[in-house]
C-alpha cells in the first residue's frame, strides 16, 4: 500500500484546536491530554479496520473485556520535540513501532501495520502541534496502546482488539536541573525472568514492580534496581530505565539484552553515539557485588539510567542490603552530562543528526510533513 493510500485510510473527524489557557507551566508527566486521539479496531474476520483520528474521550469497554481479566495489553512511549525553527522532531519512532509489534507478538496479539501506525503518529502530532511545549526540556509524549476487547472470561488470546494513540504535553523530567537519583537494589523482589515478558512493554511488568518501588520510596530511594531473577546477582535495569556504569571516566558498560530487560531505544542510541564522543562501550554482565566494590574503590566513576522520560538520569546512591554506596559524590558526572547534551541536542534539533534518527513534522504553517519510512 502506498503512503498516500494509508493517509487516506485514516478518517479524520473534526475536533477543537484550542489549547486551554489554564494549562499550567508545570506540566508534570502525563497529566494533560490533547484534543484528539487515533483509534482503530481489530476483529478476527476483518483484521485492522476503521482507522480514525477522533476527539479525545472515554472508551466504552465491556466489563467482561479480556483486558480486565487476562490482561492482554501492550503500550509504548516516544516523544515529539520542538525544534528551534518551530517545526517538530520525532525521534527513532520506527524503532518504537517495531518494539510495539514485538511486544504485541509476545503477548499473543496481532501486529499493526507499522507504516499506518507511524503515519497516525505524524498526522496526530501535526494536528496537535500547538500542544508541543516550547519550554526547555518539555515535549509532547506519545502513548500508543493496544488492548484486548473481546467479551469473554475464557483465558485465551482475544479475537478483538483496540489500538489507540494519545498525546500528553509533559514538562522537563528534572524541573530543578539534572539531578542524581537514589536507587535501592532489590534483593527480595524480581521484575522479570528470561523467557518471561520482561522484554515486552506490557502493563503487568509495571504493576508487578509497584509494591517494591513503594517500599524503596518509604526507605528514601526513588527507584528500584532489579537484579536477574535466577541468581539475583546480575544487574538488569532500574525502574523503567536501562542502566550503565562508567569505568575510569571513559568506558561505559551496560547489561546485555538477555531477555529479561526492555531493549531501550535511549540505551541503543547511547551505545551508538558514545564512541563518537570518545568513550568505549561494552554490553557485559554486571555483578552487583563487583560493581559496588568498584564504586567504593573509585574504579567506577559514574552510573546513569537511560530512558525516554528522563533521557539520562545520573545515579547518586545505591543501597544494597542495608548499606549505601555514593557514586561521584552524589553529583552528576561529566560522561552523563556529555551524553545528555548530545542526545537531547539531536532530539530538539539543536545539534546535527549524524545518524538519521529524527523525522521532521512541519506545523500547520508549512503544511507538509516528511513521511515516516
Ligand atoms: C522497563 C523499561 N526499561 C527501559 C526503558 C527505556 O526504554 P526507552 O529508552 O526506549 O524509553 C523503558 C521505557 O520505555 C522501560 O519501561
Amino acid at each position: 500500500m502506498k503512503l498516500s493510500n494509508i493517509t487516506s485510510a485514516i478518517r479524520i473527524e473534526s475536533a477543537s484546536d484550542t489549547v486551554p489557557q489554564s494549562l499550567p507551566k508545570d506540566l508534570g508527566f502525563g497529566r494533560y491530554f490533547t484534543n484528539r486521539m487515533f483509534t482503530q479496531r481489530y476483529s478476527a474476520d476483518l483484521g485492522w479496520h476503521d482507522a480514525a483520528i477522533v476527539p479525545y474521550g472515554p472508551l466504552r469497554l465491556d466489563p467482561a473485556a479480556q483486558v480486565f481479566h487476562s490482561g492482554q495489553m501492550v503500550f509504548e512511549g516516544t516523544k515529539a520535540y520542538r525544534r528551534p525553527d518551530g517545526s517538530l522532531n520525532l525521534f527513532r519512532v520506527e524503532k518504537n513501532a517495531e518494539r510495539f509489534n514485538r511486544s504485541a507478538t509476545r503477548m499473543g496479539m496481532p501486529a499493526v501495520d507499522e507504516r499506518l501506525h507511524l503515519q497516525a503518529i505524524a498526522e496526530l502530532v501535526r494536528l496537535e502541534h500547538r500542544w508541543v511545549p516550547d519550554q526547555a526540556g518539555a515535549s509532547l509524549y506519545i502513548r500508543p496502546v493496544m488492548v484486548s476487547m473481546e467479551r469473554t472470561l475464557e483465558v485465551r488470546a482475544s479475537r478483538e482488539y483496540l489500538h489507540y494513540i494519545i498525546l500528553s504535553p509533559v514538562g522537563p523530567y528534572f524541573a530543578t536541573g539534572f539531578q542524581p537519583v537514589s536507587v535501592h537494589v532489590s534483593d527480595a523482589y524480581v521484575r522479570a525472568v528470561r523467557g518471561g515478558t520482561g522484554e515486552a512493554k506490557t502493563p503487568g511488568n509495571y504493576a508487578g514492580s509497584l509494591y517494591a518501588t513503594e517500599d524503596a520510596r518509604a526507605q528514601g530511594y526513588q527507584q528500584v534496581l532489579w537484579l536477574d531473577a535466577v541468581e539475583r546477582r546480575f544487574v538488569d535495569e532500574v525502574g523503567a530505565m536501562n542502566i550503565a556504569f562508567v569505568y575510569e571516566g571513559k568506558h561505559i558498560v551496560t547489561p546485555p539484552l538477555s531477555g529479561s530487560i526492555l531493549p531501550g531505544i535511549t540505551r541503543d542510541s547511547i551505545l551508538q553515539l558514545a564512541p563518537d564522543l570518545g568513550y568505549s562501550v561494552a554490553e557485559d554482565r554486571i555483578d552487583i557485588h563487583a560493581v559496588l566494590r568498584d564504586i567504593e574503590s573509585g574504579k567506577v566513576t559514574e552510573a546513569f539510567t537511560m530512558g525516554t522520560a528522563a533521557v539520562i538520569a545520573p545515579v547518586g546512591r545505591l543501597g544494597y542490603r542495608g548499606k549505601d554506596v555514593v557514586v561521584h559524590g552524589f553529583e552528576p558526572g561529566p560522561v552523563a552530562r556529555a551524553l545528555y547534551e548530545e542526545l537531547t541536542g539531536i532530539q530538539y534539533g539543536r545539534r546535527p543528526d549524524r545518524y538519521g534518527w529524527t523525522r521532521v513534522v512541519h506545523t500547520a504553517e508549512s503544511r507538509e510533513q516528511v513521511p515516516a519510512k
